[in-house]
């Protein structure tokens, strides 16, 4: 059961890049199963429609996948268009479209880190700019950013996203001060490592998942529902004075993961 009221969001239209899968999948659950509608995006509509089609059975909401590459403004610019021609309007934004892989620095091609800044930052600021200009300002609406915690200190192979996730967080600061006077609330979340998603899938294979794991001070992973009720927070008046921040969900990880883990092991 929800520790939120279940009309919370009743009312409310959410836009949520990434929302077909992973993470965003569990957010856009969380907002539905709380009143709102929602539109999902991502680049494979076979995979939006049937999410949009879980999501709706699951949660009695209305739900709408719309393709889009959030590096392309003029898709993205689409996508908004298909939301308010259909809903009419958007209070809450999420940012979750993302790319990574692990590879070293050296090995990186010119290309490589290219596309991971322009689909993590670029994607950001595209959708973010597009979405306040066309609706959010009228709705006084929210914007949450989906980051990481791979740039506060540094984290091996992982250059191109910590510096695209550094970036998103200045953006966070940067559109919440610009933006405030127009009633839109600009935040982050920075999730540690989630069980069950691709990102983990693809950062922590293997033996270096129980590595990762004794070096969380709480002992375990995160869940794609607890970042879910974390943004689903941030999105209500509960958070109402919460604005440019980018809250830290990963059970103490970043705190020295590493160094924990070599105490445990020793
Ligand atoms: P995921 O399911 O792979 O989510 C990434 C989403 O972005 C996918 O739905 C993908 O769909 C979409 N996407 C990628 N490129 C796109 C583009 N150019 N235009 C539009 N959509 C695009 O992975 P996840 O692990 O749940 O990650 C979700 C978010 O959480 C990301 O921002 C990630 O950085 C963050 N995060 C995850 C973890 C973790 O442990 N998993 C930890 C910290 C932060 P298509 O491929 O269909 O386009
Ligand atoms: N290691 C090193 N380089 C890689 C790589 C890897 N694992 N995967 C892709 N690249 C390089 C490619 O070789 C290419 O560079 P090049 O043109 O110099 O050869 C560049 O990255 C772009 O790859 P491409 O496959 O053309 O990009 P894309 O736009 O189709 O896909 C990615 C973007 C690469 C980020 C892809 O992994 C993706 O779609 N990810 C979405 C899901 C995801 O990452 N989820 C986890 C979120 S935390």
């Amino acid at each position: 059961m929800s520790v939120f009221r279940e009309d919370v969001l009743a009312g409310k239209v959410a836009f949520v890049t990434g929302g077909g899968s992973g993470i965003c999948k569990g957010i856009t659950a969380a907002l539905m199963a709380h009143g709102a509608d929602a539109v999902i995006t991502s680049r494979k509509q076979d995979r939006l429609d049937e999410s949009a089609r879980e999501l709706a059975d699951a949660t009695g909401r209305a739900c709408l996948g719309v393709a889009c590459d959030v590096r392309k403004p003029e898709t993205v610019e689409a996508a908004l268009d298909a939301a308010l021609e259909r809903f009419g309007k958007i209070d809450i934004v999420v940012n979750g479209a993302a790319g990574n892989f692990l590879c070293p620095a050296s090995q990186l091609s010119y290309n490589a880190f290219r596309t991971v800044m322009e689909i993590d930052t670029i994607g950001t600021f595209n959708v973010s700019k597009a979405a306040f200009e066309k609706a959010l300002k009228k709705a006084a609406g929210v914007i949450v950013n989906i980051s990481a915690t791979l740039h506060y200190g540094a984290t091996p192979l992982q250059a191109h996203a910590a510096a695209a996730k550094a970036a998103v967080d200045s953006l966070t600061r940067s559109l919440a001060l610009e933006w405030g006077r127009s009633g839109v609330r600009v935040v982050g979340i920075a999730p540690g490592p989630i069980e069950d998603t691709e990102g983990l899938s693809r950062l922590a294979p293997g033996p270096i998942r129980d590595q990762m794991i004794a070096g969380i001070p709480l002992g375990r992973m995160g869940t794609i529902e607890e970042i879910a009720n974390l943004a689903l927070f941030l999105c209500t008046p509960a958070a109402s004075l919460v604005h440019g921040e980018t809250i830290v969900a990963d059970g103490g990880h970043w705190l020295g993961g590493a160094a924990l883990a070599t105490l445990m092991s020793s």
